[in-house]
């Protein structure tokens, strides 16, 4: 075990971890942010992407011991204060959650995505978010609400 401090969400936590424990495993048992789910554990869902220095990461397969000095962000960190980020207003007007299980996944890549291009095409929306699988097949409202919050 040894001690790691971590910028989560503007945060600066502190935890205590073996050094190749996943990311996901810290987040969701240390620091309780459990919009952040687990999917497969093998880098192949999506479910638990989160940002490192702003782009999504799988934090499945991230040993806690890589990111020490990157800025964290997960779903429970995109809104400002009691404002919700613009991607998540558009994913509650396009009711795109069916399911819901892989959504914080969705939109911490379809925010990621927004952050670098502000006017993703079809193609650019399915690139980013290719590597994010839904089982419910919400891919239709996925790409809607990713048109609808770069408005
Ligand atoms: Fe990490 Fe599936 S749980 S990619």
């Amino acid at each position: 075990m040894a001690a790691y401090i971590l910028h989560v969400n503007n945060k600066k936590l502190k935890v205590e971890a073996e050094a190749d424990t996943p990311l996901l495993w810290v987040l969701r048992d240390e620091l309780n942010l459990t919009g952040t789910k687990f999917g497969c554990g093998k880098a192949l869902c999506g479910a638990c992407t989160v940002h490192l220095n702003g782009n999504p990461v799988r934090s499945c397969a991230m040993p806690i011991a890589a990111v020490r000095n990157a800025k964290i962000t997960t779903i429970e960190g995109v809104a400002k204060g009691n404002t919700l980020h613009a991607v998540q207003q558009a994913w509650i007007d396009e009711d795109v959650p069916q399911c819901g299980y892989c959504q914080s996944g969705q939109i911490m890549s379809a925010v990621a995505l927004l952050s670098k291009n502000s006017k993703p095409t079809d193609a650019d929306i399915d690139a980013a978010m290719s590597g994010n699988i839904c089982r419910c097949g919400t891919y239709v409202r996925i790409r809607k609400a990713i048109h609808r919050a770069a408005k």
